[in-house]
């Protein structure tokens, strides 16, 4: 079934012998005109995410403009506390809003299981773009990681240090714990949901488990991600898995551990390291600047060259070491290609 999807190839454990597949977190968003012109059609981002029509079309775009290799669905982590019951709402410039959960009858009033009804437009743009999509094109479903989610339950928002979830997860690790083992369960649920309506492939984004000492991502991060892998592949045997603990070098160890099928790197992580020390034949996803693409120009083609140079020989799949930020210029990712693909 990978066969011919170069994406698949690579993620199954093969060296690509020409330029590596390649795509980009967040690739639908802002920084596309075509997305900011459908954005501004639905009266929230949360109705953006649950009407089919307009997330099969975002998911789309970027596959249009650039024939990445993957793409992937278009949607957000925070669907899965709506799911559970938490009011979610994203105000424009600020960011997502969710009504806390701090305490025992906080959590006491969310749902145990997942609405899966609330999620049904998600699988349906599945299966539609499942029908729509090139051949040779990947598609990719994810899930937030427990504790990322976790961080905007407790906060109700964004912050730049996840101290609300972080307390709590000292102050009442109980509490805490349940929480974290619901949302092990509903992603379990949802990403064997999102499988059957026909993702090849799904990441998991721990995108704040940087922030925590060692015994804490232990607790907090690898745990979940090694019984999210299980729970999943008890499921669905070969699932394919990628990880994304947006963390260092040794936290990257540590989560190749866990039974997942690749690792994407976060921007500061040593590409040559990773060649060096992680398991043999793993692959690797990543791990450009978000910056150097916005930059573009030499220092953009001197960065492109310096990652594929490092992870040489192993399964890579080329791609940001973050999201791509709204202020990038699209001509900088054209740019980039033809470097990876060895035009002008
Ligand atoms: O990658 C893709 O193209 C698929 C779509 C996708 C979005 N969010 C769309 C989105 C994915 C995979 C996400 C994941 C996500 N969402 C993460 C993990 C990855 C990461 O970037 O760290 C996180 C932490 C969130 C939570 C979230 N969603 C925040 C903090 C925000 C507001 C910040 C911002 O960029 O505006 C969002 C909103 C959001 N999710 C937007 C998009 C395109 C922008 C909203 C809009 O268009 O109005």
């Amino acid at each position: 079934m990978s066969a011919d999807k170069p994406f698949l190839r690579v993620l199954d454990g093969a060296v690509a012998s020409g330029p590596p597949p390649v795509w980009l977190m967040r690739q639908a968003g802002r920084y596309l005109p075509e997305y900011r012109a459908i954005r501004a059609t639905a009266p929230s981002f949360l109705d953006f995410c649950y009407t089919p029509r307009l997330a099969v079309e975002a998911t789309l775009q970027p596959i249009r403009r650039f024939g990445f290799d993957a793409a992937i669905l278009f949607s957000d982590i925070l669907v899965v506390p709506d799911a559970l019951g938490q009011a979610v709402s994203f105000e424009t410039g600020h960011g997502p809003r969710l009504e806390p959960v701090t305490s025992e009858s906080d959590f006491a009033a969310l749902r145990t299981t997942l609405d899966l009804d609330r999620l049904a437009p998600v699988f349906e743009t599945i299966a539609t773009l499942k029908a729509l999509l090139p051949r040779e094109t990947a598609l990719i479903g994810f899930c937030g990681a427990p504790w990322t989610v976790a961080s905007y339950m407790v906060a109700g928002r964004g912050t730049p240090d996840q101290g609300p979830a972080r307390r709590l997860a000292y102050a009442d690790p109980a509490l805490f714990g349940r929480m974290i083992d619901r949302l092990v369960e509903a992603s379990i649920t949802y990403l064997d949901r999102q499988f059957e309506a026909g993702v090849d492939a799904v990441q998991v984004f721990d995108s704040w488990a940087g922030v925590l000492p060692v015994g804490e991502y232990e607790t907090w991060c690898l745990e979940p991600l090694r019984a999210i892998v299980t729970g999943l592949r008890r499921l669905r045997p070969g699932a394919r898995i990628i990880g994304f603990p947006r963390a260092g070098a040794s936290q990257i160890l540590a989560a190749s551990r866990t039974g997942v099928t690749a690792l994407s790197l976060d921007t500061p992580v040593d590409p040559a390291w990773a060649n060096a020390a992680l398991p043999p034949g793993l692959p690797v996803q990543g791990n450009l600047d978000p910056l150097a693409l916005i930059a573009g120009g030499a220092a953009l083609d001197r960065a492109v060259d310096r990652i594929r140079e490092g992870l040489a020989g192993r399964p890579h799949v080329f791609n940001l070491g973050h999201g791509i930020l709204p202020e990038t210029p699209v001509p900088h990712v054209e740019r980039m290609l033809s470097r990876l693909r060895g035009g002008a």
